[in-house]
């Protein structure tokens, strides 16, 4: 861009930030901006900066660069919001992460001498903008750095940060997953697709993919000491009240989770204080913690959250920005032809129909985690559909769409799977019965089973 060529040196600026003080800035729209660290240490939500590289940040990007003993920082470029705040809750949340420690310490110590034990299972609650993601992003990063496997998961479908909306997903962390400009886009995840971006859209699927994702990660750290040791760190969703607050306990039942630190939400930690105090004399205790949420955690509007979401989309199709200059491998995304009857288009508990309303019989068809075949239709155009991975059959080959035993039998077995991928679809052509998605490597899908659900996404 010329303007910014242009303007090159101008806004250079020098910042001088004492211990325990951070610089935060918001990147405008159609606005870029770098950070380079010239002198001692920083890090962003809890990920070291490495001296005299150039960090870049993109419109909309919202980031605090925090100090421990002090540091020397170079801008280039305006921000929207540029400035130098000293009061941060980071010492409470080094606080948190000692203690986290201290349990992965002692479980390790057991694990080692063969004796069962697990790491602590952290869960982050609290309101819409009140930081959630961003203290998991610290106590992740601080576990990592201390040579840690943590288990990241995120059951807020609302902005989905492993891969995109629509999807609760976990994965496994170590030091080459993190960075500072693309948050986890070098892990290989594990992702249910749930389908849409609210869990009150069908709360019955909310709680199974829950529970479903609950065993794979417990399935996942009985065979690895280490990620066991480490434990579980669990973001969840704002929706605190009524039916939220009840998906947010089905949360923390399916995760076995010990640790809840609530971000400064007095009622909802009333509440959950209550539940953990109400618990059995023999159920494992669970602590509940409130933690104060940081001055620097920026409102977010509805529609700034709906072009959130729409990024982490494009994300996944194209790369995070600035993706060129990064270690991770460049994505092409490739357009790919579907023939209509090679494919089959699977939606789960896609009718919401009360059982009065049914036909004789056909309740249990169309039960809320029920998977039924869709027919392809203009209504797929800009569906993000997940991309099962292949169904076997008792023999162990895939199963083909249209072979015997197909979907009726593979059915309901693609609601309880984790998914390979997404594509989303850009042509539908009726008269040539053909689909046209988007993919964001080149190659044939792992299997013929699409999902769909309620996320949409246009270019
Ligand atoms: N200390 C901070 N300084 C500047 N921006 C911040 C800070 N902490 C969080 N943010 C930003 O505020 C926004 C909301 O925080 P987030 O952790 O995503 O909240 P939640 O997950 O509860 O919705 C995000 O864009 C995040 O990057
Ligand atoms: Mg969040």
């Amino acid at each position: 861009m010329e303007a910014s060529s242009a303007a090159e040196g101008e806004d250079k600026k020098i910042w001088t930030l004492e211990k325990e003080s951070e610089l935060r800035f918001e990147v405008g729209p159609d606005k870029s901006f770098t950070v380079v660290l010239l002198e001692q240490s920083a890090e962003i939500f809890g990920v070291e900066l490495a001296v005299n590289t150039e960090y870049h940040f993109s419109a909309g990007a919202k980031v605090a660069v925090f100090t421990w003993y002090g540091c020397k920082l170079q801008t280039t470029r305006t921000a929207e919001v540029l400035y130098v705040a000293k009061d941060t809750p980071m010492l409470s949340y080094v606080n948190t992460h000692i203690q986290l420690e201290a349990r992965r310490d002692q479980a390790l110590s057991k694990l080692s001498k063969g004796e069962k034990a697990v790491g602590p299972r952290v869960l982050v609650a609290g309101a819409t903008d009140s930081g959630k993601s961003s203290l998991c992003a610290v106590l992740c990063a601080y576990a990592v750095r201390l040579g840690r496997t943590p288990t990241f998961v995120d059951l807020d479908v609302g902005q989905g940060e492993i891969t995109i909306p629509g999807t609760v997903s976990a994965v496994s962390l170590d030091s080459g997953t993190l960075s500072i400009e693309e948050r986890l886009s070098l892990a290989a995840p594990l992702t249910f697709f749930y389908g849409h971006d609210s869990p009150g859209e069908n709360p019955e699927l909310f709680r199974h993919m829950v529970s479903r994702l609950a065993e794979c990660v417990e399935q996942r750290q009985a065979n690895d000491r280490d990620a066991a040791a480490a434990g579980t760190v669990v973001n969840t969703c704002g929706w605190v009240d009524g039916l939220g607050l009840e998906l947010l306990r089905h949360c923390i039942d399916a995760l076995s989770i010990d640790i809840v630190l609530v971000m400064g939400h007095d009622k909802l930690y009333a509440e959950l204080m209550a539940d953990s105090e109400a618990l059995p004399d023999d159920a494992p205790p669970r602590t509940v913690v409130k933690l104060p949420t940081s001055g620097g955690v920026v409102q977010r509007s509805a529609q700034q959250r709906r072009q959130g979401r729409a990024a982490r989309v494009r994300e996944y199709f194209y790369g995070a920005p600035h993706a060129e200059r990064r270690a991770s491998p460049a994505l092409t995304p490739t357009l790919l032809e579907l023939r209509m009857d090679s494919v089959r288009v699977c939606r789960v508990g896609g009718t919401q129909l009360s059982g009065g309303l049914l036909p004789v019989g056909q309740a249990a068809l169309l039960g809320p985690t029920r998977v039924s075949m869709v027919k392809p239709s203009h209504d797929l155009l800009h569906a993000v559909l997940a991309v099962c991975h292949p169904v076997l059959k008792p023999d162990g080959t895939a199963l083909v769409p249209g072979e015997e035993g197909g979907l009726d039998d593979a059915g309901q077995e693609i609601a309880d799977c984790n998914v390979a991928g997404f594509v989303y679809v850009t042509e539908v052509d009726m008269v040539g019965r053909r689909l046209v998605v988007m993919s964001p490597c080149p190659g044939d899908l792992p299997s013929a089973y699409l999902l769909v659900g309620g996320i949409r996404w246009s270019e």
